[in-house]
């Protein structure tokens, strides 16, 4: 490539770069209501990420949970679960907001899936602490809100 140009593509690249930037500048505010981001509340999530995301991350996560702090909501409250479903021979879901026995996260922290062998997760680690599994327990009791509840 001679200097000219390189000096063109600088240039090109140069407006690009302001064209793209004066986009985003452009784009108008929202109106309305600020969008409301469901999360799970952090004294559930800090379990989710110090001994789940091991495993449960990424595009292709065991039974496609992934339970990163961007996912684990979504791919949990209300959402049909796989094994239990399977085990129990009817749909149940991985978080039944009210109801932590029929929540397949709950069971699998605790009975363990059957179609694991029975292996409670988190999969090849020693069991959730007892204050560790009620205080899912109390999460999911209490509707699994996004918000904290309080023990
Ligand atoms: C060593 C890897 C590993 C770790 C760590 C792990 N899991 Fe799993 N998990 C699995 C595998 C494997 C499955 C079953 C996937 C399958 O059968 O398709 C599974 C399945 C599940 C399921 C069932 C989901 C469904 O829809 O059927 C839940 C709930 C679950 N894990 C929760 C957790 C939680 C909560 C933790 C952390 C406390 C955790 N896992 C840690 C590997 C792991």
């Amino acid at each position: 490539m001679s200097p000219t140009d390189f000096r063109r593509l600088a240039v090109l690249a140069g407006t690009v770069a302001l064209a793209a930037w004066g986009c985003t500048e452009k784009i108008a505010p929202p109106t309305g209501p600020a969008p409301t981001r469901f999360v799970t509340p952090d004294s559930i999530q800090s379990v989710f990420t110090n001994t789940c995301i091991v495993c449960h991350d990424g595009p292709t996560p065991p039974a496609g949970l992934n339970l990163s702090a961007d996912s684990s909501y979504a791919h949990l409250i209300g959402v049909v679960s796989f094994n239990c479903s399977a085990d129990l021979g009817t749909p149940i879901n991985r978080v039944q907001p009210g109801v932590a026995d029929s929540s397949c996260l709950y069971i699998a922290i605790t009975v363990g899936l059957q179609s694991l062998g029975g292996e409670t997760m988190p999969l090849g680690g020693p069991p959730l602490s007892q204050p560790t599994i009620d205080r899912i327990r109390n999460w999911i009791t209490n509707g699994a809100p996004a918000t904290e509840v309080p023990l």
